[in-house]
């Protein structure tokens, strides 16, 4: 297999075009065998229910090739079950988690040649998304779905890479309501928070970090990542609520806290606490770990770094979540799955 020629070591997190992608169709109660296209558009009618009443879902996760050359995926299975919670919550037909997974599997090893190479700080992003397709005028779920695949590399989500970013906190405007679709990955909830988002990069800052809805008081998250902070003496403390996205990376991150002897807490967490903590980060698939230099709420600011450094807490588990990723680090949980290459 002859590599694509990119520029690996400066790839952006973008779109870029690749040879494959792979759909499947639900039709009568089943979905079919799936097929892989080079086509990058999809024909759609007009009025399929995810253009009109959101029917839609995805996921987000990453094939990296590891140091030995394997290539691999991180913690697949989970991004399985979450998208089933998506449709689920959607009133969309259910991708049964073998499926999912073999569908991963065919679209990256049809696209072995976009796979970064080992060393670069890219991986190959894994976009897999849900649509109603079927007809509907009223509101009614559809009777017609589309699981597709789209792979494209990617280079860091946050420009700078590793190194910290300044966050504003967003209390005006809401992401998502506690008891709405903030807990699952549905393209309205970035819809939500583009306004948000837009304004905050304007005012110069990465993202936004986002407090509840209801009492305006605890943090949630951030616009496309969790949040975490750390304590003075050293305990990994990440937000719980029923608005935000339960992230993959951050669930890694609690169990490699605890295993660092840093006694993880998932609790809600009071805007003001962000006082308190000595190192904070962003984390998500895309995010990796985005170490945060200060959040501004209101007129108050707090800074956790003062140099481009990211702060002690975060590198420490920086390393230990990229090192099991890219295979520099044994792997005992059982977290990477490698993509068998006949698929
Ligand atoms: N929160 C939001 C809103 C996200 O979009 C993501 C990205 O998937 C995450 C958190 C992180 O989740 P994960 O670590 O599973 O990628
Ligand atoms: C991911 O981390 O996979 C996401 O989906 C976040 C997205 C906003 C890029």
């Amino acid at each position: 297999m002859k590599r694509a020629d990119l520029d690996w070591a400066h790839l952006p997190f973008g779109y870029q075009k690749t040879d494959w992608n792979i759909r499947y169709t639900w039709r009568d109660g089943r979905w079919d065998e799936g097929v892989l296209s080079r086509d990058e558009t999809i024909p759609i009618h007009i009025a399929a229910t995810c253009l009109h009443y959101g029917q839609e879902a995805f996921e987000g996760l990453k094939a990296y090739e590891q140091k030995n050359g394997e290539v691999v995926v991180f913690r697949v299975e989970e991004n399985a079950k979450r998208l089933r919670r998506s449709c689920e919550k959607t009133f969309m037909a259910v991708v049964p988690e073998d499926l999912f997974i073999e569908a991963v599997f065919r679209v990256v090893n049809a696209n072995r040649r976009f796979i970064p190479p080992y060393g670069h700080g890219a991986s190959l992003y894994i976009r897999p998304l849900v649509i109603g397709t079927g007809p509907q005028v009223g509101v009614k779920p559809a009777t017609e779905y589309t699981f597709l695949i789209l792979v494209t590399p990617v280079g860091p989500y946050f420009k700078t890479g590793f190194k910290p970013v300044h966050l504003v906190v967003e209390d005006e405007y809401d992401r998502a309501a506690p008891h709405g679709l903030g807990d699952v990955k549905v393209g309205g909830n970035y819809a939500a928070g583009l306004r948000a988002s837009l304004r905050a990069k304007q005012a110069g800052f990465a993202e936004v970090l986002y407090v509840d809805a209801l009492h305006k008081h605890y943090i949630d998250e951030s616009g496309p990542a969790n949040f975490f902070g750390i304590t003075p003496d050293g305990r990994y403390v990440t937000p719980q609520s029923p608005s935000i996205l339960p992230s993959i990376t951050n669930m890694s991150l609690v169990a490699i806290a605890e295993e660092l002897g840093m006694r993880p807490e998932r609790r809600p967490v009071a805007i003001e606490e962000i006082f308190h903590f000595v190192d904070a980060g962003c984390c998500g698939t895309a995010a990796v770990i985005t170490p945060v230099a200060s959040i501004t709420w209101r007129d108050r600011k707090v800074v956790y770094a003062k140099s481009d450094e990211p702060g002690e807490y975060c590198r420490k588990l920086y390393r230990k979540l990229t090192g099991i990723q890219l295979g520099e680090e044994e792997d005992r949980r059982g977290w990477i799955r490698k993509v068998p290459p006949e698929a």
